[in-house]
């Protein structure tokens, strides 16, 4: 297994470092019975991959064994933003040549500067991943990682185009939902959350993003998602 490291981690503002740090210890107390967790939202930019990314981190630096596995394989950023020289070296292996096939485990998995945090970011995108997600491949690897590592944190396209939430979701033990503050439509969180739990992944919490002052209260006639699926708010404050 390669080590690489990841950049553009961390350094988040104070009050962000804590929501996602009370995040941290609230998935602490789920209990043992929930180790793959999928990270998704309604739409694109809602934060999902920020949260993923840095829930990791903490969990890692926390000292418990924990994987970030980017299943985003449309559209998947991750290697652009978190690992600008991976793409110049050769043979560079991720998620989709794993299920396609055309890697093993450990050239697709690396190690970080995280004695207990690795990776398994998306090399090539992919125009279909929906056969690469039906696969056999696919279960057998989230099995493998289950054993492996205490939790693995997925980051997976956003819900409202295609169906790739649903299916990875039905394959995790449950689903964190990132809400864009004052920026997605009651509705479509209804409508995200009824989907999740048709596809058997509960939600396990929720994380309200980029909550700004002017919008405090969008959510407010609907704060009963909040106890109804056992999850909590986070409020995760702007960056910059
Ligand atoms: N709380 C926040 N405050 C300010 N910017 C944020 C916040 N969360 C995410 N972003 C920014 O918004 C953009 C989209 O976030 P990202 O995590 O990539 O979303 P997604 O994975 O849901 O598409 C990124 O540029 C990210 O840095
Ligand atoms: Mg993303």
């Amino acid at each position: 297994m390669k080590t690489i490291e990841v950049q553009n981690v961390g350094a988040l503002p104070y009050a962000m470092e804590e929501a996602v740090n009370r995040l941290r210890i609230n998935i602490g107390f789920l209990g043992n019975d929930i180790r793959k967790i999928m990270i998704i939202s309604t739409f694109p930019d809602e934060g999902k991959s920020t949260i993923a990314v840095n829930l990791w981190r903490q969990m890692s630096e926390a000292g418990t064994k924990s994987l970030l596995l980017d299943v985003d394989m449309r559209k998947s950023v991750f290697k652009r933003e978190h690992l600008p020289e991976a793409s110049e070296k050769d043979g560079f292996k991720g998620t989709s040549d794993y299920l396609a096939g055309n890697a093993d485990i450990d050239d697709a998995v690396c190690h970080t500067q995280f004695e207990s945090g690795d990776i398994m970011m998306n090399a090539e995108n992919v125009v279909n991943p929906s056969i690469l997600l039906d696969s056999e491949r696919f279960t057998e690897m989230l099995d493998y990682f289950s054993r492996n590592y205490r939790y693995t944190f997925v980051d997976v396209p956003p819900l409202d185009l295609v169906s790739d939430g649903e299916r990875i979701g039905s394959q995790c033990d449950g689903a964190i939902l990132v809400i864009r503050a004052g920026v997605t439509p009651t509705g479509a969180v209804k409508a995200t959350i009824a989907q999740l739990e048709r596809a058997g992944c509960p939600v396990l919490g929720v994380v309200l993003n980029r909550v700004e002052n002017s919008k405090r209260g969008y959510y407010s006639g609907h704060s009963h998602y909040g106890s109804y699926y056992g999850g909590s708010y986070y409020y995760g404050q702007k960056i910059n």
